[in-house]
């Protein structure tokens, strides 16, 4: 996710914030052209500089509208949306990916966006998730500080990775134990699979990036951390 107004968040000029209102936080749910899509388009449009087009938006929410939640207020506006997705990454993990968060300018700084992250990983757990994955730009100290309270770590530098030239962090958050170890295969890009040698090199160089992820693992939370219990604990 890149984000227009990263710098505005990280230090330049904040709108008045206003006090939280009392929120709900509901999935959108199974519908597919649901009332709230022209609201979430517009709030993600304000602050992500990827110009998504409308085939994005339904990629996700046709097929993982329940993974996607809003925070709205009594009146029914929408405050703050993520959208995920869960599929299985390269034939190994079940990989969820945050495609997209949002808060209201006015309302940020209250947790909004911790709980929608929350709301979502605590989702994708109950669906049997080994990983949830996502990108965010370098700069963007909000959203790395959301993330790395809630126990991803930072797998890969991705340069210039936005359409903006902007570079990303991908972030991960590893659900149990082992999981880097997970063999994945290559992505299909049309070449023969009989080429042994090829088809090794790049399954030999996503398991050699997974496995320096559960060496960081280790070395941050000690070898006896249980990611599973701490995902599901209240200071999580
Ligand atoms: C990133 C974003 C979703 C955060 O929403 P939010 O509702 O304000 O988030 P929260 O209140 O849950 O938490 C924000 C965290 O960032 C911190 N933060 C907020 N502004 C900050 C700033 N200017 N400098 C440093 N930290 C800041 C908060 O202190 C909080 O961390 P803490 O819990 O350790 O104190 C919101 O700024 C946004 O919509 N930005 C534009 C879109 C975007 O960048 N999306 C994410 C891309 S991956």
């Amino acid at each position: 996710m890149s984000d227009n107004a990263s710098s505005a968040a990280a230090g330049g000029q904040a709108p008045p914030k206003k006090p939280c209102p009392k929120l709900r936080y509901v999935s959108y749910g199974a519908e597919k052209e649901s009332p709230f899509l022209p609201a979430i388009r517009q709030l993600i449009s304000n602050d992500l500089s990827e110009p998504y087009s409308i085939y994005v938006y339904r990629y996700f929410l046709y097929q993982w509208g329940h993974l996607c939640f809003m925070a709205l207020d009594q009146k029914d506006n929408l405050i703050g949306v993520i959208v995920c997705k869960l599929e299985p990454h390269r034939g190994g993990p079940m990989r969820g990916y945050i495609a997209m968060l949002a808060t209201r300018k006015d309302y940020r700084g209250h947790g909004i966006a911790t709980s929608l992250v929350k709301t979502a990983v605590e989702k994708m757990i109950a669906e049997d998730a080994d990983e949830i994955a996502l990108e965010t730009e370098v700069d963007n100290i909000p959203s790395l500080r959301i993330y790395e309270n809630l126990g991803f770590i930072r797998t890969k530098r991705l340069h210039r990775y936005y359409l903006n030239g902007n570079t990303a962090y991908r972030l991960i958050l590893y659900l149990k134990p082992g999981i880097p170890f997970k063999t994945t295969f290559p992505p299909d890009y049309g070449m023969p699979v009989s080429d042994p040698a090829a088809a090794q090199g790049l399954i030999g160089e996503d398991l050699y990036a997974r496995q320096a992820s559960q060496a960081l693992i280790e070395d941050v939370h000690g070898e006896q951390f249980d990611i599973t219990k701490a995902a599901k604990s209240d200071d999580f």
